[in-house]
C-alpha cells in the first residue's frame, strides 16, 4: 500500500508537470487531505495557495512546500465567511495572479451528533462550513475563471452524500449539497471553460504517521473491499487529473476514491456470500 503521506510531501516528484506556473488555490490545506493535494500540485509545477482557518497549519504547509523546490504561499481565512474569501482571492491575484484551480476541499469533520442530540446552532454551524464554503469559494472563483474563459474546480464530497454515516446528519446533509451543486455549477459554468466534479474519499486516515492505533486501523479497513484504509496520498491524483487538461471533457462528476466502499452492499464479514466461498481467499488481507 502507499506510504502514509508526511506531513508534506516533496514538491519536486519525478511525475508530470501538469500545472507548471498555473495558481492552484486548496481550501482547508492544513489538514491531512487538503495537505497532500496542495504537494501534489506544488510538485507538478503549480504555485499553490495554501489556505485554512488555522494559520499556522497553512503556514507550515506552505513553508514545507517553498523547502522542497515549490512555490507556495499560506493564507489563513475562514472560507465560510464572505469578506474572509473576498480577501483570499484578491491576496491570490496580487502575490500569484489569477486562480486556474480552486480544490474546494475545506470542511468541519469532527461534527458527529446524533440527531436528537443536534441543534440550529450544530446544523448551521455544519451547513455553513461544509457547503456555503464551497458556494462562496465557487462564486468568487468561478467570476475571475469566467473573465478569462477557463478554469477547474473540484470539491471534496464524501460517501456520507450517497450511503449516510450514523450520527451525522448534517455532514451528510452538506455533502449532499456539495454533489448537487457540483453538478449544477457544471452546468452554468461550462459555456465559460470552467469544468467543476468533485472527489470523494472513503474512509482516508488523516492521523499523523506514528499516531492512532494499528489494531483500529485494521478493524475499519476489514469492511473495505480492498482491505484497507485509504492514506491520503491515494487521493491526490484523482484531485490533479480532474483538474487537468487531461479531464477536459469531464464535467459534473463525482470520483469515488474509496476501495470500493461505495459499491458494496454489506461489508465482507456479514455478507451473505462471504469471503470464505471465494476460490482460494481465507480472509481479508490486512494493513
Ligand atoms: N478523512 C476522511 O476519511 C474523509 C472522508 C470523506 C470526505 N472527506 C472530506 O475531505 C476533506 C478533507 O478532509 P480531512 O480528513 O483532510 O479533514 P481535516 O479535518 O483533517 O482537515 C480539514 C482542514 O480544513 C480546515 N478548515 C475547517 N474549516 C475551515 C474553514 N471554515 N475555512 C478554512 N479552513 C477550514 C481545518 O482547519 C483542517 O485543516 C473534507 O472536505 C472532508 O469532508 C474526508
Amino acid at each position: 500500500m502507499p506510504e502514509h503521506t508526511p506531513d508534506v510531501a516533496p514538491a519536486m516528484p519525478s511525475g508530470p508537470r501538469r500545472f507548471d506556473g498555473r495558481v492552484v488555490v486548496v481550501t482547508g490545506a492544513g489538514g491531512g487531505i487538503g495537505r497532500a493535494v496542495a504537494a501534489r500540485f506544488a510538485g507538478e509545477g503549480a504555485r499553490v495557495v495554501v489556505n485554512d482557518i488555522d494559520g499556522a497549519r497553512a503556514a507550515f504547509v506552505a513553508d514545507g512546500i517553498n523547502g522542497t523546490g515549490g512555490t507556495a504561499i499560506a493564507v489563513p481565512a475562514d472560507v465560510a465567511v464572505a469578506e474572509e474569501v473576498d480577501r483570499l482571492f484578491a491576496v491570490t491575484s496580487d502575490e500569484l495572479g489569477d486562480v486556474d484551480v480552486l480544490i474546494n476541499n475545506a470542511a468541519a469533520t469532527d461534527v458527529s451528533r446524533h440527531f436528537l442530540d443536534g441543534d440550529e446552532e450544530w446544523w448551521d454551524h455544519v451547513l455553513t462550513a461544509n457547503l456555503k464554503s464551497m458556494y462562496l469559494c465557487a462564486d468568487r472563483a468561478a467570476r475571475i475563471m469566467a473573465r478569462r474563459r477557463g478554469g477547474a474546480i473540484v470539491g471534496s464530497s464524501s460517501g456520507g452524500a450517497t450511503r449516510a454515516h450514523r450520527g451525522n446528519a448534517a455532514y451528510d446533509a452538506a455533502k449532499g449539497g456539495v454533489e448537487a451543486l457540483t453538478r449544477a455549477l457544471a452546468l452554468d459554468l461550462a459555456p465559460y471553460g470552467i469544468r467543476v466534479n468533485a472527489v470523494s474519499p472513503g474512509a482516508i486516515d488523516v492521523a499523523p504517521a506514528g499516531s492512532g492505533s494499528d489494531a483500529e486501523r485494521v478493524k475499519r479497513g476489514a469492511s473495505i473491499p480492498l482491505a484497507r484504509l485509504g492514506v491520503p496520498a491515494d487521493l491526490v491524483a484523482a484531485y490533479a487529473f480532474l483538474a487537468s487538461s487531461d479531464a477536459d471533457y469531464i464535467t459534473g462528476v463525482v470520483l469515488p476514491v474509496d476501495g470500493g466502499m461505495l459499491a458494496q452492499q454489506r461489508s465482507a464479514e456479514v455478507d451473505i456470500f462471504g469471503l470464505d466461498k471465494f476460490p482460494g481467499i481465507e480472509r481479508p488481507r490486512s494493513n
